[in-house]
């Protein structure tokens, strides 16, 4: 009985050997071919991946050096001298004097000219046109000064009068609203005009003269 099973069992032994020998070679060469793809796919995912990075690190840079700020406009100086008088409104003066900052590092101002405008409880009661058109480079700063009177403000007796009272309260608070078109100027690349707009709320004292709270204050500036 085991004789013939093993005389029987000897060659089929010899074919699943072969088979298995076929097998593995057909085996190997997949694999070769698998590894060949798996190469090439990581090799294509590393080039991109190092790109990617690149490019980042390229945009990061650039972000860092330019970092953009909004011009920085801030309150030094406000005064309606004369304040006090009962009849100041018939040569009555407002006195400004502003600064516009450009903090940038690399990005320049191209500014049209500045329209200041004086609010008083929302209605307009002066307006002047300052500078002409002017650059301003990165890091610095302009005064903006200038004195409203005669046909630039428009403060009559009533006025004066709410003046008056709102002074007994120990405060007369005012809006000056800086308006430009401004550019931005990056490498040599110039941006187009924006709508640009301070808006800064300044009080006086009693005497006129700018109060302490107010002084050297930051203007929010919006883009319209
Ligand atoms: C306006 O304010 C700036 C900053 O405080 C000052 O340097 C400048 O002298 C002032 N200008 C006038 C005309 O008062
Ligand atoms: C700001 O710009 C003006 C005009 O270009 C220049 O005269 C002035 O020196 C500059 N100021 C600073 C601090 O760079």
């Amino acid at each position: 009985m085991i004789g013939p099973a093993q005389s029987r069992s000897q060659p089929k032994a010899d074919v699943n050997r072969q088979l298995r020998k076929h097998h593995t070679t057909r085996y190997y060469v997949r694999h070769v071919k698998d590894s060949l793809t798996t190469r090439i796919s990581k090799l294509i995912c590393g080039i991109f991946l190092i790109i990617l990075l690149t490019v980042g690190i390229i945009i990061f840079i650039l972000w860092l050096s330019l970092r953009p700020h909004r011009p920085r406009f801030h309150v030094r100086d406000f005064s309606v001298p004369g304040l006090d008088q009962a009849n100041g409104f018939e040569n009555a003066q407002v006195i400004f004097n502003l600064t516009a900052r450009n903090a940038n590092q690399k990005i320049g101002f191209y500014y049209d000219a500045m329209q200041v405008t004086l609010n008083y409880k929302d209605i307009n009661i002066g307006k002047t046109y300052l500078l002409f058109p002017f650059y301003q480079e990165p890091k610095n700063t302009t005064v903006l000064y200038g004195v409203l009177s005669g046909a630039t403000l428009t403060v009559n007796n009533q006025r004066w009068t709410e003046f008056q009272s709102d002074r007994r309260g120990g405060v007369v608070v005012f809006r000056l609203q800086v308006t430009s078109t401004i550019r931005f100027k990056v490498f040599k690349w110039i941006s187009k005009r924006h709508k640009m707009h301070a808006n800064c709320e300044v009080g006086v004292g009693p005497d006129g003269s700018i109060l302490v709270t107010y002084r050297d204050k930051r203007c929010p500036v919006y883009f319209t």
